[in-house]
């Protein structure tokens, strides 16, 4: 039997760290695979055997195991494996963010890091947080259950994740009498299930996960099995790549200057290797420099390889700074501001074209907003499904434009270089996960034409100081009596104004919509990017529209320049509203006969920073008008 030693026990942000130092002080090879399968199928049990077996569970966290067995078996003198794992898995659901438990261990022959994934509601961003760092994955089944529902899901999700080499674990063969054709059934019948999916490589091994058979000494229940133990076949997989030989790449964390006379940029070679003296180049920069130094606490190294922490710094003065990546000057990584990539949706919130995110890539930190859904991806089949948002586990084909261009590489080329998160702006929850699969040419091939007359030019002409006024607020609040009173006054004072009326504008550039939020986000989109060119024009700019959303708002508001964007909340509380009904539109939407109607079925978000806030029960619209009047008196806009 192999003698295993623990190296650690750690979780998530930690694994990092981990992998870094295992990765650091040994060449021989590295496995870091994850394991998945349904909620009976006995993973906390055989992540526990292969820990326990190798006597290398820690003494602490066995005798507690021990002690809730006992307690849990009352009497029976038989340790729960499981309880192993579970334990920390009790530990992790005191809200630490991603429920994704990293354990290690090495063999003589490798080492270790197991991503122990939870299968409950949030599973896909679970596996999506192990694979990212994952080249292997054990699928358990259930010999008794055979290939389920959720087997084929999970195996779906792996090759989405680009997962490429798979052990099938068919566990609890103890309780089909360790029957053959039990074994092979099934395995056939995963095998025909998965071959659409892209695996290079698929391995079933009968396993008793309770019993310790084939897990990591061969079973003496089971001499027709001529395979390798689970074990085994961990230490002997190939890995998919030589890493080595894979272009180098170093994304910055941060820039290490302590004083005047060092400046060094730390971080993780993520692939490749580097040496004092070669030739690299900064992105998106692309300025070219040679490495001077590769500084870590140990002293200077003569090279530098995947997975190494390092400081390193260059020949020449230059300015790199955190997010810029590092690389060769073979094979560079791309560069764009519009890239196509998987996504895997993880929040309860779906996801809205149009809407805009916070994108991380690596240390890349921008804005990006899904241009285009193109398809969705059935995590149970993977075919290809029409649709127009990402719910809650969904998986889809996107477009996405960034803020600013990001470095990158293909996914299948380096998961490191290659994966993206989206962050929502307002809760800063982590709403999904990406593969970035190519930039898409439109980046390079549309460039922005300089024009000669400018906005300042057009707006000395009128006179003018242009600006958008944003009125927002439910469906009769009175915004549109308002800004057209507001046009009619600024008219009469030979100011140049125009007008963008939601109900005006769903007549044309916006016929295409309805009221879904999906549908909301992208006329929101669409108006603010008109006020936009009529602000360029040089003109006054009142939008009406509910823009029911923060998130919307926001982004229109960033298209602006300091000072031009004002945002006006007509405050009138859904009762007056209601009771106001000037288009017979709530009477309707209380009926049933008009749904998604916002304040009724569909959410209103009021601004919490909004410019001005007008009461429209207590005063007339004249005077309201009046007082934005004196607001743009104020900014000197008129
Ligand atoms: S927004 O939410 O996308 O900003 P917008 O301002 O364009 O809405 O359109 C709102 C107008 O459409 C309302 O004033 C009302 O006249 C009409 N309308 C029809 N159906 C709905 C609905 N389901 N919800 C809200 N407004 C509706």
């Amino acid at each position: 039997m192999a003698r295993l030693r623990v190296v650690g026990s750690e979780k998530d942000s930690a694994a990092e760290r981990v992998d870094a130092r295992i990765a650091a002080d040994e060449d021989r090879g590295l496995l870091r695979f994850l394991t998945c399968g349904s909620v009976d199928d006995g993973k906390s049990t055989l992540i526990g055997r292969l820990l326990y077996d190798s006597a290398l569970v820690y003494e602490d966290q066995l005798k507690s195991a021990e002690r809730d067995s006992k307690r849990a078996n009352a009497g029976r003198n038989e340790i729960d494996l499981s309880l192993l794992v579970d334990g920390l898995q009790a530990e992790r659901e005191q809200g630490i963010t991603i429920d994704v438990a990293y354990r290690y261990f090495s063999t003589p022959r490798r080492k270790f890091i197991v991503a122990d994934t939870p299968g409950h509601v949030q599973y896909t961003r679970n596996m999506a947080t192990g694979a990212s760092n994952c080249e292997f994955a054990v699928l358990l089944i259930d010999a008794r259950q055979g290939v389920l529902n959720q087997t084929r899901r999970h195996a779906c999700i792996l090759s989405l994740l680009g997962i490429k080499k798979v052990a099938l674990a068919i566990n609890k063969m103890d309780l089909v009498d360790f029957d053959q054709a039990t074994f092979e059934e099934i395995a056939e019948a995963f095998s025909e299930f998965a071959q659409p999916l892209g695996f290079e490589l698929i391995t079933a091994i009968p396993v008793s996960a309770l019993k310790g058979d084939n897990v990591t000494s061969p079973s003496a229940n089971m001499h027709w099995y001529r395979g390798p133990t689970l074990l085994g076949h961990l230490e002997t997989v190939d890995l998919s790549h030589d890493t080595q030989e894979r272009p180098f790449r170093f994304p910055v964390q941060w820039v290490n200057r302590p004083d005047q006379n060092f400046r060094g940029y730390a971080g993780t070679v993520a692939s490749g290797t580097v040496r004092p003296g070669d030739e690299v180049i900064i992105h998106p920069s692309g300025r070219r420099v040679h490495v001077a130094r590769i500084v870590t606490a140990d002293g200077d190294l003569e090279i530098a390889r995947q997975g190494d922490a390092v400081t390193i710094t260059f020949a020449e003065e230059v300015d790199a700074s955190r997010g810029d990546v590092i690389s060769g000057i073979e094979e560079q990584p791309q560069v764009a501001d519009q890239i196509a990539a998987r996504l895997v949706w993880f929040d309860e919130e779906p996801m809205l074209p149009g809407r805009s995110y916070t994108l991380k890539c690596g240390g890349q930190t921008t804005t990006a907003t899904i241009s285009a859904l193109k398809y969705k991806i059935n995590v149970d089949n993977l075919d290809h499904v029409a649709g127009k948002t990402l719910e809650l586990n969904e998986a889809g084909e996107c477009n996405l434009s960034t803020g600013k261009p990001i470095v990158f590489d293909p996914y299948a080329e380096n998961t490191d270089t290659g994966s993206i998160i989206l962050i929502d702006r307002c809760t800063n929850a982590t709403v999904a996960a990406g593969m970035i699969e190519f930039g898409l040419r439109r980046a390079t091939s549309i460039q922005w034409q300089e024009l000669f007359v400018d906005k300042g030019a057009r707006a000395q002409l009128k006179g003018q100081k242009p600006c958008v006024l944003w009125f927002t607020g439910l469906s009769g609040s009175g915004k549109s009596t308002i800004a057209n009173t507001l046009e009619k006054r600024l008219h009469a004072l030979g100011r140049h104004t125009y007008m963008l009326d939601g109900d005006n504008i769903r007549h044309g550039l916006s016929k295409d919509l309805g009221f879904t939020d999906a549908d909301r986000v992208e006329n929101i989109r669409r108006v603010a990017e008109a006020a936009k060119l009529f602000v360029d024009a040089g003109l006054i700019v009142m939008v009406s529209f509910i823009s029911p959303f923060r998130s919307e708002r926001r982004m229109a508001r960033e298209l602006f320049g300091d000072g031009e964007f004002i945002e006006v909340y007509v405050d009138t509380p859904l009762e007056v509203c209601e009771a106001r009904d000037p288009k017979g539109l709530y009477r309707k939407a209380r009926a049933g006969l008009i749904s998604n109607f916002t304040g009724i079925d569909s959410g209103y978000e009021p601004p919490e920073r909004a410019e001005l806030d007008l009461k429209t029960s207590e005063t007339s619209p004249d005077a309201l008008a009046e007082s934005v009047l004196a607001e743009l008196r104020r900014r000197h806009v008129v």
